[in-house]
């Protein structure tokens, strides 16, 4: 552990835990603007329905939205896959409906994080249901290597490596979501904290 790490891991906040950043707010606003262009670029002249996942998505749906050009729409839904914890109990549930009919739409699922991909696998069984005209999903960023479920992202914003991140939409607990920025957060001493190392 280098001494730089040493340092930022020790400056806690009042909950015991430390963020180190990992992608700033200038690197992922770069990305979300090449993202955009390559959607508009794959759908030329259609019109778009984003449907983003609440909440951890509202950031990245509200800037990817404002990049890409021409016709947009967008609604949200939203699932329970996470409780306080930093592990996924598995299990997805609808907690909101969209509030339009996604039938013959360009739809274009819009996640924080590509996980276990239990969410989405759940969501794009969901939505097929409804009949789109076409069904994408773009992820800001993807852990590739906790992959339970075999569902992929047509618009990938970075691959992280296995670690419990925040920020940007993300949150622990609820805590967090505001960073402008994307960090890996380290828990208090203890358990907890070789959970979210893991
Ligand atoms: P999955 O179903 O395991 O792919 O998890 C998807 C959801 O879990 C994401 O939409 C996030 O809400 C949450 N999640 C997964 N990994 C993280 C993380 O590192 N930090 C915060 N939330 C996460
Ligand atoms: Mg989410």
């Amino acid at each position: 552990m280098g001494t730089a790490r040493k340092r930022s891991a020790s400056r806690r906040n009042k909950h015991g835990e430390s963020v180190k950043i990992l992608l700033s707010g200038a690197r992922i606003q770069k990305k979300i603007r090449e993202l955009a262009n390559e959607i508009r670029r794959d759908f030329p002249g259609e019109p778009l329905h984003l449907v983003g996942v609440l909440k951890g998505a509202v950031f990245f749906l509200s800037d990817l939205s404002r990049q890409i050009p021409g016709e947009v729409s967008f609604d949200f839904i939203a699932v329970s896959s996470y409780g306080k914890e930093t592990e996924s109990s598995g299990q997805v549930k609808l907690t909101r409906d969209l509030d339009a009919n996604i039938e013959g739409k360009t739809v274009i699922v819009v996640e924080d994080i590509l996980d276990t991909g239990l969410t989405l696998q759940y969501l794009l069984r969901v939505f097929e249901q409804r009949k789109p005209k076409r069904l994408r999903v773009a992820v800001l960023l993807d852990k590739e290597e906790r992959r339970i479920a075999p569902v992929r992202a047509d618009y990938v914003g970075f691959k992280i490596p296995n670690a419990f991140v925040v920020g940007f939409g993300l949150d622990y607990a609820e805590r967090y979501r505001n960073l402008p920025y994307v960090g890996t957060l380290s828990l208090g001493a203890g358990k907890k904290e070789e959970r979210a190392q893991e």
